[in-house]
């Protein structure tokens, strides 16, 4: 049947999800597909009335495509799609309550503080010290996020966050090895370890710089990987993430595991991480694809 291949949107990640969409659309090209690319401008509602789409290829990236937003609007038409459902997908948007999530559940994540406004500064820092990396609670692609190593970047940080129009937090900075682990059909991928010369795995160093180091095989002795990807699988299944996913974590100094973040509609571009570890595996990019397609079905 017909593949809707929704990109773009109008969040702070459009670029990113358009890079994104394109890949996937030329992988459903290439394979003989009958897809359709739709960049989404405005409402999802009219750019799929009347089409006739069988289903949907969702990799509309951050709020109003990976948030659950779509993914209730696309249970109301009846349309299968790709990734998480609802709960998950408006859960695993919000940074902040997926930590919640994971605590409640027993599983590590750093401790955070949720910073109303400048009137919680002084609470903040005798929560949590310093340094804090300071985060909008719903955004992607590090977009908004800083370090801050004192009272004053503290301030400025919060200022900047301020601007995405969601809750702001801060999190204790996590001194360690970065890692990212890649879900698919309920197995985790190969981990990746991320290793940039930025202050942290900003935009930049995300999609523009060539200077961020990607290890694959990850450098962690095999009972230590399985360890992690096991972990990466309990935050998952804790976050209630189907069909595909990436998990953002940590291995701290000490060698504790910690997880930051679980992101529903992972990049797909040629610098994104999930086709990176899906190709350490022997699966290709049409056939990554191809299997993400599936999981509409389930
Ligand atoms: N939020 C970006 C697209 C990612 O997780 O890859
Ligand atoms: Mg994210």
């Amino acid at each position: 049947g017909k593949v809707a291949v929704m990109m773009g949107g109008s969040a702070a990640e459009r670029e990113v999800s358009l890079n994104s969409g394109n890949a996937v659309y030329r992988a459903l090209q290439t394979q003989g597909i009958d897809a359709t690319a739709i960049d989404v401008t405005g409402s999802p509602i009219d750019a799929l009335a009347g089409r006739n789409f069988d289903r949907v290829f969702n990799i509309i990236h951050g709020r109003g495509g990976e948030d659950g937003v779509l993914q209730a609007v696309l249970a109301t038409m009846g349309l299968p799609y790709t990734g998480s459902g609802v709960l998950a997908s408006a859960l695993a948007m919000d940074k902040l309550r997926t930590k919640l999530c994971w605590q409640g559940a027993g599983l590590p994540t750093p401790r955070w503080f949720l910073l109303s406004g400048e009137h919680d500064i002084d609470t903040c820092i005798n929560a949590l010290g310093f340094p804090v990396i300071v985060k909008p609670a719903q955004e992607g692609s590090s977009i908004g996020m800083s370090k801050a190593h004192n009272r004053e970047e503290l301030l400025a940080a919060l200022k900047t966050a301020s601007q995405y129009r969601c809750e702001v937090y801060a999190e204790q900075w996590i001194q360690g090895q970065e890692f990212t682990i890649g879900v698919l059909d309920g197995e985790a991928l190969p981990a990746i370890r991320l290793e940039t010369p930025h202050t942290f795995y900003d935009f930049d160093a995300k999609y523009r710089a060539n200077t961020t180091q990607y290890h694959c095989p990850c450098g962690l002795s095999p009972e230590r990987e399985r360890e992690l990807q096991a972990l990466a699988l309990r935050a998952c299944q804790t976050v209630g993430v189907a069909g595909w996913g990436r998990v953002d974590a940590f291995i701290d100094d000490s060698g504790r595991m910690q997880l930051i973040e679980v992101n529903t509609v992972p990049g797909m571009t040629d610098h994104s991480l999930v086709p990176m570890a899906a190709k350490a595996v022997g699966i290709s990019f049409e056939e990554l694809v191809w299997r993400i397609l599936e999981t509409s079905l389930a």
